[in-house]
């Protein structure tokens, strides 16, 4: 059987430097594919931007470039940011590719010559930045329901996707496939809001605008920008209308979709119906992710709250920041970020929980036996306790991973440190080392060391970069899922490297 994972993110929009909270979905498919590729899954993590639209156009406009030279701008500022944030995508797709374009203009062709696309004339009311067609009763007093802007009526000879056609069936696919919307209170909004209410033709193509893929049969019109943005997922893996390739055949269906809860629609209906058109499968599951808010408001150039990843990593260091993200997301709800709790957390959780633990323990090793550790036999119920909390740990991640509760494994990770830092209070290795108890003061050393050990496994898909610096520390090549099976792994009179602190505490 393969062991194949394909995890892809939204591809974001070039009209602008993303934010923090666009940047958050990066790092939680980071999370995830590290994840994935530390239980040896073989990993294919993709990402990029989504290049063509009236709004981009416009942008490029305003700022005296050609879409092109504007989209190229910023999809490498945005790839850029990807980078900062050390994440580990296998591919960055750009919708601008020659190849990707020209199996969008195929695919838009092959469903027309089926009939699933046909042309007809449009009446709306359209919201430019949103790029979307709205009914009245989804616009009320013209306003558009995704971004709160005005609508305005335009009428448009346009092409049509049948969705009408293929509703029951993925009614059908939804109601007996329980993984494929993520979390449960998405699947319902879509069922009872769009898909039992009856959908209306979907407008696939636009002519009032330049920037987007030509229809290759009537060149008036440019593909609408959600049939090319979502068709990346198979243009940038081998499919092809006549021949897919056999990467694509591996790879297909994706095992995960992760995008934000506002574009959930878009991947749970009209991307599945394209497929369905298409004959291929479905993606296994897509997760409509919470946001990330400023305070409680949302974030916007007209409020003045945006924060940029690049200059937060800039003042914390990158792995504040991936714990931020990551831990104060939750699941199903909305999460919140402000300079004062990116402090606070990064104070309470990484310098206080793991960078004291680690740097204490390491420095008594270094003051008590030159570095050295000794593994001893021990049978204190405290330390049952501690290796108890340890050993269970791979598990209970593991059993939140699969969930996809980032937020919650690395709530059971802190546990287990939290345990740790406990173990060092009620052993006292200072008062062992005075009263010259030197079997339990390597015993102690000893548990402690390994605890970190296993914790530090476990937190590399999250936070890497610190991991690598504790492995070092430890001087340890023991890092991967199978060194943590039994406790135990470190070696007797091994030497470990001299302490580092890992966080510096900030002020607020
Ligand atoms: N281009 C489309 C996606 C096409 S996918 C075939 C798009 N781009 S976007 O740049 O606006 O958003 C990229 C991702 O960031 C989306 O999944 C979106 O939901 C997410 N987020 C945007 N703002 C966010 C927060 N404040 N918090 C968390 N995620 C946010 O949509």
């Amino acid at each position: 059987m393969s062991n194949k994972y394909y995890i892809s993110t939204a591809i974001a929009y070039t009209s602008g430097k993303p934010h923090i909270g666009n940047t958050y979905e990066i790092v939680l498919a980071d999370a995830i594919a590290r994840y994935k590729r530390l239980c040896g899954y073989d990993v294919y993590f993709q990402t990029g931007t989504d290049e063509h639209g009236e709004k981009i156009e416009q942008k490029a406009a305003d700022n005296n470039l050609t879409p092109q030279e504007y989209v190229d701008n910023v999809s490498k500022e945005i790839k850029n940011i990807w980078d900062v944030m050390e994440t580990s995508y296998d591919k960055f797709v750009r919708t601008t590719d020659k190849k990707h374009q020209k199996i969008v203009q195929d695919i838009f062709k092959k469903l027309y010559d089926q009939g699933d696309i046909y042309k007809g004339e449009y009446k709306g009311l359209y919201c430019t930045p949103c790029e979307s067609f709205w009914t009245p009763t989804q616009a009320v007093n013209n306003i558009c329901p995704d971004c709160g802007r005005e609508v305005y009526e335009t009428t448009e000879e346009a092409y049509f996707l049948r969705l009408s056609k293929y509703q029951d069936r993925l009614i059908d696919y939804i109601n007996s496939h329980p993984d494929f919307i993520t979390p449960e209170s998405r699947k319902n909004e879509m069922l009872n809001n769009f898909l039992l209410p009856g959908l209306q033709d979907l407008c696939v193509s636009r002519t009032s605008f330049k920037w987007g893929i030509p229809v290759t049969f009537d060149d008036k019109h440019v593909i609408y920008v959600w049939l090319d943005a979502l068709s990346n997922y198979i243009t940038n893996i081998g499919y092809d209308v006549v021949k897919p390739s056999e990467t694509f055949q591996k790879l297909w269906p994706a095992d995960l979709h992760l995008v934000g809860k506002d574009i959930i629609r878009f991947h749970t209906i009209y991307w599945p119906i394209i497929l369905m058109a298409l004959n291929l499968e479905l993606p296994k599951t897509v997760f409509g992710h919470p946001w990330l808010l400023f305070g409680n408001d949302k974030m916007s150039k007209s409020k003045g709250n945006i924060m940029y990843a690049d200059d937060l990593v800039a003042k914390y260091g990158v792995d504040a920041i991936r714990y931020y993200v990551l831990h104060e997301i939750p699941y199903a709800s909305d999460g919140s970020i402000t300079e004062e709790l990116i402090v606070s957390r990064t104070n309470a959780d990484l310098a206080n929980v793991l960078g004291n633990l680690v740097n204490r323990t390491i420095s008594m090793a270094w003051k008590y036996f030159d570095g050295y550790i000794y593994k001893s036999k021990s049978n204190d119920d405290l330390d049952q306790e501690l290796i108890e909390c340890v050993e269970s740990l791979e598990k209970k991640v593991h059993q939140k991973m699969e969930e996809i509760k980032v937020g919650d494994a690395l709530d059971e990770i802190f546990v287990c440190l939290r345990r740790c830092n406990k173990y060092i209070d009620e052993t006292t290795p200072w008062t062992l080392y005075k009263e010259q108890k030197e079997e339990r003061l390597k015993e102690v050393l000893y548990n402690l060391l390994e605890s970190i050990r296993v914790c530090t496994v476990l937190l590399q898909p999250f936070i890497n970069s610190t991991c690598q610096k504790i492995f070092l520390q430890l001087n340890t090549n023991d890092q991967d899922l199978s060194s943590i099976k039994t406790f135990g792994k470190l070696e007797d009179k091994h030497r470990l490297n001299k302490p580092e602190v890992l966080f510096v505490r900030h002020e607020i």
